[in-house]
């Protein structure tokens, strides 16, 4: 599998995103372990989570939990970088709330290294800026977990270009990754890909594929990466995931997955290169 860097860590060019495991529509833990094993077979080895990815008021960390056991019950478990993150929750009426005080990061990035069992959280990203708090005040709390050296490297989410100056400056030019919304549907993200690009911080596409209830219509919806798809013999998802790498190498998607034959057919597209035509096709679809 191909590589590319988050701060200091070389992780496979395709990750994984986990969330479809523990929330809406979730399979059973017996097939969520096979997804997370077949992900590591096909040579991945970042693995995106959050303490919000879960359904009810009391499974909080479902999914960090879940990725917990997979990886220590897989011989290449200890390779995996594993990318929480903190600042939402789920009350359990299905919503989606924020908090993003120092006092509940601080709290959350204690219970995620318990769940996780490790004593440092490999990346750890503040989730989504909460209007509530002063944005320098939330990524503070992130940069005294750095510093606490209870994260080994940091990240925010959901960002536009002037707090990824701001965070920047206040974690001292330690800024290694951003995730954002990206995918054929939702190109709006372009500043910020361009400015990780510039910057050399690692640019995380969520929902790539258009999110879980749309990705499965991506070829109808985007007729240039079905066609692409057809001609090539491979999937519209392998191909809008090549696409994706081929804007910089600092972009790592984490499609979502429920069922090893996704994640496999997502992880192959590191070895599809597309032309210079087809990519200016798909930037026009
Ligand atoms: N930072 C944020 O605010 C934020 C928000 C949303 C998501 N995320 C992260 O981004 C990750 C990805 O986003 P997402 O899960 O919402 O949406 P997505 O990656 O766009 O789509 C996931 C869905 O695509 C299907 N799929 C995956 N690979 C496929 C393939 N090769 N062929 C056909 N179908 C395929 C999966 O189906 P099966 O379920 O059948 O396997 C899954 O349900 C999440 O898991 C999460 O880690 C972050």
């Amino acid at each position: 599998m191909d590589t590319r860097r988050i701060g200091d860590v070389d992780v496979s060019a395709i990750g994984l995103g986990a969330m479809p495991m523990s929330i809406e529509g979730r399979p059973d833990e017996a097939r969520s372990l096979a997804t997370i094993h077949a992900a590591l077979d096909a040579g991945i080895t970042l693995i995106d989570t959050a303490d919000a990815y879960h359904l009810h008021a009391d499974d909080v960390g479902h999914n960090e939990t879940l990725i917990a056991k997979a990886l220590a019950s897989h011989d290449r478990g200890r390779d995996v970088l594993v990318a929480t993150k903190g600042g939402h929750l789920r009350p359990g009426d299905g919503s989606w709330t924020l908090d993003g005080s120092p006092r509940h990061l601080k709290d959350a990035c204690e219970a995620s290294l318990r769940r996780l069992g490790v004593e440092a959280i490999g990346l750890y990203q503040f989730h989504r800026p909460d209007p509530r708090v002063p944005y320098a005040e939330s990524v503070g709390a992130i940069r005294d977990l750095l510093d606490e050296g209870k994260i080994r490297m940091a990240g925010i989410s959901n960002a536009d270009p002037a707090q990824i100056g701001l965070a920047n400056e206040i974690l001292g030019g330690r800024l290694v990754a951003v995730q954002n919304q990206f995918s054929p549907a939702f190109r709006s993200s372009e500043p910020e890909l361009r400015l990780c690009d510039e910057l050399g911080i690692a640019f995380l596409p969520w929902s790539p594929l258009g999110g879980i209830s749309r990705a499965g219509e991506l070829g109808s919806a985007h007729a240039a990466f079905a066609t692409i798809a057809e001609a090539r013999g491979v999937s519209p998802q392998r191909v809008c995931l090549a696409w994706m790498l081929a804007k910089s190498p600092v972009v790592v998607p984490i499609p979502g997955a429920s069922r090893p034959e996704t994640i496999r057919d997502s992880a192959a597209a590191v070895d599809l290169v597309l032309t210079t035509d087809e990519l200016a096709e798909l930037d026009a679809a």
